[in-house]
């Protein structure tokens, strides 16, 4: 059965999109069929790190101007991609039946990917809890600084209070390593652990590096490169622990499911 992965934040520009362009290929890499979705409307910029030029965006297939698979533009290793578009700043607050339709569109992909990953918009709005929500594992991207741990925070008691999520995986980014991103874990769990009733999981993390710095500036996927780079083991490792992550039951729309409830959407 499809799978569903969204990568999510609460503060912005923590490294969400590289995150979810290269955990696709990643997984593509690793005999997945994938697909991302970049439900990062109105913000939408997967398309540039993946290296593709999509000619439709999902909103057109919303719309019904253009059918859903003419909307699926190939990606490399075989991985499939669906852009939120550009400049669709009509899109940034997607209300709840629009939102609804967009998760409800994914149960028609043809052919149907092993895993949809979904970068999600940062934050705590309404369009992030229900992209997050509708997903079975949910990242969340985290750097080492307060300001990260109290938006992330927010975040992760707004998906659990209002959807129901459970379980988180954190990926720690820019890190100088294993031991600094564990440590950075065991802090924000402590404080998550003191007020909320949720599990999270470290599942990696990924250095801070110029190497992905300049596979973003050339539009190449890290990932595309050599599998020995470290930053490509800390990807496969990651990857690898995502997809073994308790899935989330939480209620309401969730890809792939045609239940009617809209609770949390
Ligand atoms: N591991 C890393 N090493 C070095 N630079 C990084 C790393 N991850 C991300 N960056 C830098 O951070 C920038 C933002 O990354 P990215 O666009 O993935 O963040 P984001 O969380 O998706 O942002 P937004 O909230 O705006 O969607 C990148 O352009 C890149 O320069
Ligand atoms: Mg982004």
């Amino acid at each position: 059965m499809a799978s569903s992965i969204a990568v999510a934040s609460g503060k912005g520009g923590v490294g969400k999109t590289n995150i979810a362009v290269n955990l696709s290929l990643t997984l593509s890499r690793m005999g997945k069929k994938v697909t991302l979705l970049d439900a990062d409307f109105g913000m939408a910029n997967a398309h540039i790190l993946l290296g593709v030029n999509p000619q439709n965006y999902i909103s057109d297939a919303i719309s019904g101007s253009v059918p859903l698979a003419d909307t699926v533009c190939p990606g490399p290793l075989g991985m499939n991609f669906l852009s939120g578009g550009s400049g669709l700043l009509d899109m940034l607050n997607l209300d709840k039946k629009t939102r609804y339709e967009t998760i409800r569109l994914m149960d028609n992909l043809e052919p149907k990917p092993d895993v949809l990953v979904a970068d999600v918009p940062a934050g705590a709005s309404d369009n992030s809890i229900a992209f997050v929500a509708a997903a079975d594992r949910v990242v969340v991207v985290l750097v080492g600084e307060p300001t990260s741990f109290l938006d992330a925070y927010s975040l992760i008691k707004a998906a659990n209070l209002e959807a129901g999520v459970q379980n988180f995986s954190i990926v720690v980014n820019m890190v100088t390593g294993k031991g600094q991103a564990q440590a950075h874990f065991a802090k924000f769990q402590n404080i998550v652990y003191r007020f909320l009733d949720v599990k999270l999981e470290l599942a990696g993390y990924l250095p801070l590096s110029n190497r992905i710095r300049k596979s973003i500036v050339e539009r190449r996927p890290i990932s595309l490169g050599d599998k020995n780079l470290p930053e490509n083991l800390a990807l496969q490792s990651l990857s690898k622990a995502v997809m073994d992550a308790t899935p989330n039951q939480s209620n309401g729309i969730r890809y792939f499911s045609k239940t009617p409830n809209m609770v949390g959407a």
